[in-house]
């Protein structure tokens, strides 16, 4: 059976990236194999949330975990801090892991150009802290996004190292689980780029229907279609790829054809995209909203998950620092 390792940042609440990008398949993978499922707070420091505010959101995504159905007595389903064998497996992988390649990674690019005045060493070695999640458990795959391709090849690469190393065959090297499909990049409502927590951009799991509606009627557009079959531009390709998600394909079809002939309207074609995101979201975050007030029950699974998580990572860390040579007078 293989392992898979699935990790979701504690930075907020989930959004239909996230759920389109990778929680679509948990059951599925639960099912056909040794799950993993935890929720990367050490991740969100890079972004200093209060204390209060990292407390909630590893909450928030704890019981949207199990809101999607994922079983505590199948998977492993644990906080990343419960965990110490992951920082102490990171520190050995910071060791083969090499500055320039760290900087060039796209995402540490992006945080140099986006917040030039806090380039903190965390988000330097975040691929590392990424591998060590992966490789603590010895993970055959797992499910990303789009987005996150480039940290799992950094995974491979700190893996192959490690064994190449020392002369060992010891850590798989973890590999995208996409069910066959293309790696999936979810659109946000900004007219540019991914589906994330930015403000307006993203819709959560947890979103009420009003709210949903107000965030897709102001989805950036353009000034639309003036001539048959013109290009669609990136604003209103974003809509239809969210509407493909959620809607019925005659919904996008009907869309589509009246774009074609020029005949849209964005108002209603955003009012039928809301009303289609509100159904398909609607029963989701009332479980969420339930599991969440359930305190004991999250206390319970966050325990029962960081024991079974830790009995693997403690075996792994004991292999690698073997294998390291660090041993007993
Ligand atoms: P995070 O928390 O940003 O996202 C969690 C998962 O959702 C996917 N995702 C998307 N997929 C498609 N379109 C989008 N717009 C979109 N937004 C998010 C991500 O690809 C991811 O699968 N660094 C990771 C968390 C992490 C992790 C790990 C993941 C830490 N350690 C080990 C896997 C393995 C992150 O920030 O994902």
């Amino acid at each position: 059976m293989e392992t898979v390792l699935s990790g979701i940042r504690s930075t907020g609440n989930l959004h239909l990236g996230n759920y389109f990008g990778a929680v679509k398949n948990f059951i599925k993978m639960q099912e056909e194999n040794n799950c993993y499922f935890f929720i990367a707070d050490y991740h969100s420091l890079t972004t200093y949330p209060t204390p209060e505010d990292l407390h909630n959101s590893v909450k928030s995504v704890l019981a949207e975990y199990l809101a999607m159905g994922l079983d505590p007595e199948k998977s492993a389903i644990y906080v990343q801090s419960d965990v110490p064998e992951i920082p102490e497996l990171y520190l050995l992988l910071n060791m083969n892991a090499y500055v320039g390649e760290l900087e060039r990674t796209t995402s540490f690019k992006d945080k140099v150009r986006t917040q030039p005045n806090n380039v903190n060493a965390g988000l330097l070695t975040y691929p590392v802290l990424m591998a060590a999640d992966i490789l603590i458990h010895k993970s055959h795959k797992v499910p990303v996004g789009k987005d996150q391709e480039q940290n799992l090849e950094m995974a491979r690469k700190f893996a192959k190292r490690f064994n190449h190393m020392y002369k060992v065959d010891y850590f798989p090297e973890p590999q995208p689980y996409n069910f066959g499909e293309d790696l999936v990049k979810v659109p946000g409502l900004d007219g540019t780029g991914k589906m994330g927590k930015t403000a307006g951009n993203g819709i959560f799991l947890v979103d009420d229907d009003k709210s949903i509606r107000k965030k897709v009627m102001r989805a950036v557009t353009d000034s639309g279609p003036t001539e048959p079959n013109s290009p669609v531009s990136e604003p209103i390709q974003n809509l239809f790829t969210i509407m493909s998600l959620v809607s019925a394909p005659d919904t996008v079809n009907f869309f589509k054809e009246k774009y074609a002939n020029c005949e849209i309207r964005y108002g209603d074609m955003k009012k039928q995209l809301a009303e289609d995101i509100i159904n398909f979201v609607a029963p989701i975050r009332e479980k969420i909203l339930d599991i969440k007030n359930n305190n004991e029950y999250l206390r319970k699974v966050a325990e029962q998950g960081a024991e079974k998580a830790r009995a693997s990572a403690s075996q792994t860390l004991k292999d690698v620092r073997k294998i390291i040579g660090f041993r007993k007078f």
